[in-house]
């Protein structure tokens, strides 16, 4: 069975780029997919991306990667700080996501030093900016050629 990643982004992430570019960097989001999506080609992978500003598009998302994907790489935006909804859908489908932010959400202000998804994350990335979705990919695609 060939590898299948979900990428998943939360609000504003559509607006990278033009959005606080000092913290968040130059590329926009299509650039960064289309980076991943590259790096995946390579390494056989299938990648599908969705982005949406709304909470339960990402609860609806997490739920049906299940029998579809085999690892889900998460940038939850501001809802990785308050959406228990997001946590609990992780939690219910039993497959490993790793949580990335491009920013170093620990160096910020105190609001962004909890994450409401690290508990039931596999694993996480922080303040390597678009690489981190790469290491990411990388992560769970070194996960899923172990177990197969
Ligand atoms: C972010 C960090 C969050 O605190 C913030 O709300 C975002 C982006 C990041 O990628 O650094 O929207 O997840």
């Amino acid at each position: 069975m060939p590898c299948s990643l979900l990428i998943l982004n939360g609000p504003n992430l559509n607006l990278l780029g033009t959005r606080e570019r000092d913290i968040y960097g130059q590329e926009t989001l299509e650039e960064i997919i289309s980076r991943c999506s590259a790096y995946a080609d390579k390494a056989g992978i299938t990648l599908e991306a969705r982005q949406s500003n709304h909470e339960g598009d990402l609860v609806e998302w997490i739920q049906q990667a299940r029998g579809v994907h085999q690892g889900i790489v998460l940038n939850a935006g501001a809802y990785t700080h308050t959406s228990v909804a997001i946590r609990d859908a992780i939690a219910a489908v039993d497959m490993p996501v790793i949580e990335v932010h491009l920013s170093n959400i620990y160096r910020r202000e105190e609001f962004r030093h909890v994450s409401l998804i690290s508990p039931v994350a596999e694993g996480g990335i922080y303040g390597l900016g678009a690489q981190g979705y790469l290491l990411a990919i990388e992560a769970l695609a070194a996960r899923f050629a172990l177990k197969n």
